[in-house]
């Protein structure tokens, strides 16, 4: 991958999402991290899921940065003050890296994130996870919950743990507050004992660390979670998550200026995207049908779909194996219908949650959405997953909302705008398989043209076009 030249004479690097999530820039993260000396979070939690291969098998992490499988080379990982760490999620992700072998000697937690309890996790469960009885779909993991502590000044950080009257008083004071449920404080600590033990040689203040290693002359990757569009400051709101996964939250949620951010790269899939969970989508794929098939969550995964659409997969330790570009498939993206249309999508790409296994919702990439994404993040980005589209006779981008009369090109946070207009789309004509182009004037021209309009609207710039899962996939402008 000739990433080289996009990272001369840099120091800090970010990888975030400008839309909502899942844009698959793990392949370029694992880059960076093999680039980086240092490789931080600052936002969110376990309800991120990042694949990673080890030892040719691949593993999803949640919580710790995907450079922890480059522990043994010296490679430093943080968990940043600006993190929602669930102690249980991270223990178990330890433990799987015990199974596989894999170090975590130089892994630091910072002692200033806040620490998700389960009297959060039971109330995300019950007042926000299901889309039926009215909640947002969330992830279900207590991210809410615990960022809404921690903005209430109730929260728990990592630092408390280590400290046990002062647990006991904050966690006696924070159940007043989830008076309906169950808070023994004696038990909820007893639990919570032998992941208190477990991390604390881990735990550090890693403001001061990563400022130390910054001024070393260190290489920083900062790894984004969730997107833009789900960042509670500048998301979809009320459909949002509760960290800022701008590259400005990141960047907070490490500790550092933002000004040292040389090279801040935000993730876009192209000319598709996805969405999880509940919340406007302009250019979703049957509209609001499709919001409320996906919303059925797991009961319409992958295997359901497959099924369905009598494509033969097989299944090995809960991975589903299929042919993507099986001509069904083929034949579901190319329907006239757009509902259908976007099951097909959905397939060809394997848009089923890492951490959730919900189907996620598709559409096509919506470019008003991305311009005021670039304006917040930053011009720079990495286009993702077009060749997941290879035999779609057809693709559409989306530069104007109508809305009645009248329409736009501005995007707005605003749920009642979102749900009324309609997206106003270009129709490109489609590509064959395109997986493995090096070259940008290797890409069809109509790709290229796509590309070429998406710039010059949003006012960004695409310096990195993935063109597969591999490595070598990759076009760098
Ligand atoms: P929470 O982050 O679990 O509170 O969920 C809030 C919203 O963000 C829901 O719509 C989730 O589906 C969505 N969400 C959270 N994490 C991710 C992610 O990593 N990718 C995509 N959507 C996410």
């Amino acid at each position: 991958m000739n990433l080289e030249k996009l990272v001369n004479k840099k120091q800090v690097v970010a990888v975030i999402c400008s839309q909502w999530g899942d844009t698959g820039k793990g392949k370029i993260v694992d880059y960076f991290s093999d680039w980086a000396d240092v490789i931080a979070r600052g936002t969110g939690g376990n309800n991120a899921g990042h694949t990673v291969v080890v030892k040719d098998e691949q593993r999803i992490l949640h919580l710790l940065p995907s450079g922890i499988i480059h522990d043994s080379d010296g490679k430093i990982n943080i968990l940043g003050n600006g993190m929602a760490i669930d102690p249980k999620a991270l223990c178990s992700e330890l433990d799987e890296l015990d199974r596989d072998g894999v170090s975590y000697d130089n892994l630091m937690i910072s002692k200033d994130a806040h620490v998700i309890l389960p009297y959060h996790i039971m109330e995300d469960r019950l007042k926000h996870q299901s889309q039926e009885k009215g909640g947002i779909g969330s992830t279900g993991r207590g991210i809410g919950p615990c960022y809404a502590d921690k903005v209430s000044r109730r929260g728990i950080r990592i630092e408390d743990l280590f400290d046990k009257d002062r647990l006991a008083r904050k966690i006696r004071k924070a159940s007043e507050f989830y008076a309906s449920q169950e808070k023994d404080v004696d038990e909820i600590v007893s639990c919570l004992n032998p992941f208190i033990e477990r991390l604390k040689p881990f735990v550090r203040n890693t403001v001061a660390e990563i400022h130390g290693l910054y001024k070393q002359g260190k290489k920083i990757l900062l790894e984004g979670a969730q997107g833009l569009l789900l960042s509670i400051e500048h998301g979809t709101d009320p459909f949002v998550t509760s960290s800022d996964c701008s590259l400005n939250g990141t960047v907070s949620g490490v500790g550092l200026p933002a000004t040292v951010v040389d090279l801040p790269l935000s993730a876009v899939k192209f000319p598709f995207m996805t969405r999880v969970g509940a919340g406007p989508f302009p250019t979703e794929l049957g509209g609001s049908d499709s919001e409320k098939y996906c919303a059925a969550g797991i009961e319409h995964n992958a295997v359901y779909e497959l099924e369905q659409h009598a494509i033969p997969f097989t299944e090995k330790e809960g991975k589903i194996f299929y042919a993507h570009n099986h001509p069904n498939i083929l034949d579901l993206m190319n329907s006239q219908d757009l509902f259908t249309q976007g099951i097909g999508i959905r397939l060809a790409a394997g848009e089923y949650g890492a951490t959730t296994k919900r189907p996620r919702r598709i559409g096509w990439t919506d470019a008003v959405a991305a311009k005021y994404a670039v304006g917040i993040n930053g011009g720079l980005m990495i286009l993702t997953k077009a060749d997941c589209l290879s035999g779609a006779e057809r693709f559409r981008i989306c530069y104007e909302y109508k809305n009645g009369d009248s329409s736009t090109t501005d995007f707005s946070r605003d749920e009642g705008f979102l749900r009324r207009v309609s997206p106003s789309c270009i129709t490109y004509k489609g590509y064959d398989d395109i997986s493995g182009v090096k070259e940008y004037k290797g890409l069809p021209l109509s790709l290229q043209k796509a590309i070429g309009d998406f710039e010059k609207f949003t006012g960004g710039k695409a310096v990195i076009i993935s063109t597969g899962a591999e490595r070598g996939s990759t076009i760098v402008r």
